[in-house]
């Protein structure tokens, strides 16, 4: 047989493989989401998300210490407050849950990168992104309740802030806002690329955020669409985003991949609740690997052209990485 091309030569060795390898997963660009709740003495497991929980402020440096001992330096907080109203007031209350809940970890982890989800949907009575007109969701008057949010994280010791809320001039808002106040140095990630998503799910039990009435269709993407994700994207690097997120991650590579050639700004995916949940029942059945399942998620997130990646999963990762069965 003459054979001159073998593409088997490159597959004959663990140490081979490795050489070759074209894509390198490194715990630098994992980020682990986290809730943190009103309350003391709080781990509470959340029921569609077994292995995450929901912690207090006096209880999450458990989590953040286990992470830091793995190696993950990035979190990403999301907040449950006790009291919800129309406006989302505790979202920019200066002793709101992620304000008190950056303070503490500011204190305690100094070393730790400490970003935080910009929305109104979990401090919202109706669940939804904005302020309301009726049963719509006010654009114009939502964007400077969000900056005004922003600015209270950064006050309080974020690191960076990532709004969520897919409202149209979010990211203008928020660059102004925090650059008056002389925070020109903190960047701001934005979900540009955010689809109406049903992986949403487990993660609205976990912040009790699902909207009262409705959906999020007129202000998160049609999952339809691919061009329009481009658009969101551009627009918010023109805005001064200075990273780009795809949201979901698993079913939407395409999208990750098409937004890596359209911006010159580095680009994240996060793999959300769904993503984990559907991972987490799969294994509990016994019809996966879940380990081995997580390693090829997180790989092709990566092949597609990520350079962050957010996930429940960044510990397990971060082990596999130590494991030498990812990397
Ligand atoms: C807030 C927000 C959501 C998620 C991240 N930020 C929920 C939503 O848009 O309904 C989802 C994260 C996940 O599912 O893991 N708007």
């Amino acid at each position: 047989m003459e054979l001159i091309k073998r593409p088997r030569r490159l597959r004959g060795s663990e140490v081979l493989r490795k050489m070759v390898r074209e894509t390198r997963v490194d715990k630098a660009s994992l980020i682990y989401p986290m809730f943190v709740k009103e309350g003391s003495g709080i781990i509470e497991e959340i029921p569609t998300m077994p292995g995450q929980y929901r912690y207090s402020v006096d209880t999450c440096g458990e989590i953040l210490l286990k992470l830091q001992d793995r190696g993950v330096n990035n979190v990403m907080f999301f907040g449950i407050p006790d009291h919800k109203d129309e406006v989302g007031s505790g979202a920019y209350d200066p002793d709101g849950i992620v304000q008190k809940a950056l303070r503490k970890a500011r204190k305690d982890f100094p070393g730790m990168y400490l970003i935080t989800d910009v929305c109104m949907c979990e401090y919202t009575s109706h669940g939804h992104c904005g302020v309301l007109c009726g049963e719509y969701v006010d654009n114009d008057r939502t964007l400077e309740l969000l900056a005004k949010t922003a600015l209270s994280h950064v006050e309080a010791g974020a690191d960076m802030v990532a709004p969520s809320d897919m409202m149209d001039g979010r990211v203008l808002a928020i660059r102004k806002c925090l650059d008056e106040a002389g925070h020109v140095t903190t960047p701001i990630m934005s979900y540009a690329v955010k689809y109406a998503s049903a992986f949403y799910g487990p993660f609205r039990d976990a912040a009790g955020s699902a909207p009262a009435f409705g959906d999020r269709k007129s202000y998160q993407m049609d999952f339809h669409n691919s061009r329009e994700g481009i658009k969101e994207a551009l627009m918010d690097v023109e805005e001064g985003a200075d990273i780009i997120m795809v949201k979901p991650a698993m079913s939407y590579l395409d999208m990750v991949a098409k937004v890596k050639e359209a911006v010159k700004v580095p680009v994240a995916a996060y793999s959300v609740s769904g993503e984990y949940a559907m991972v987490k029942a799969g294994a509990s059945l016994g019809y996966i690997e879940e380990d081995r399942i997580v390693a090829e998620m997180a790989a092709s997130v990566y092949r597609a052209g990520c350079d962050i990646y957010l996930t429940y999963f960044a510990p397990e990762i971060a082990r596999m990485i130590d494991e030498g069965r990812i990397g």
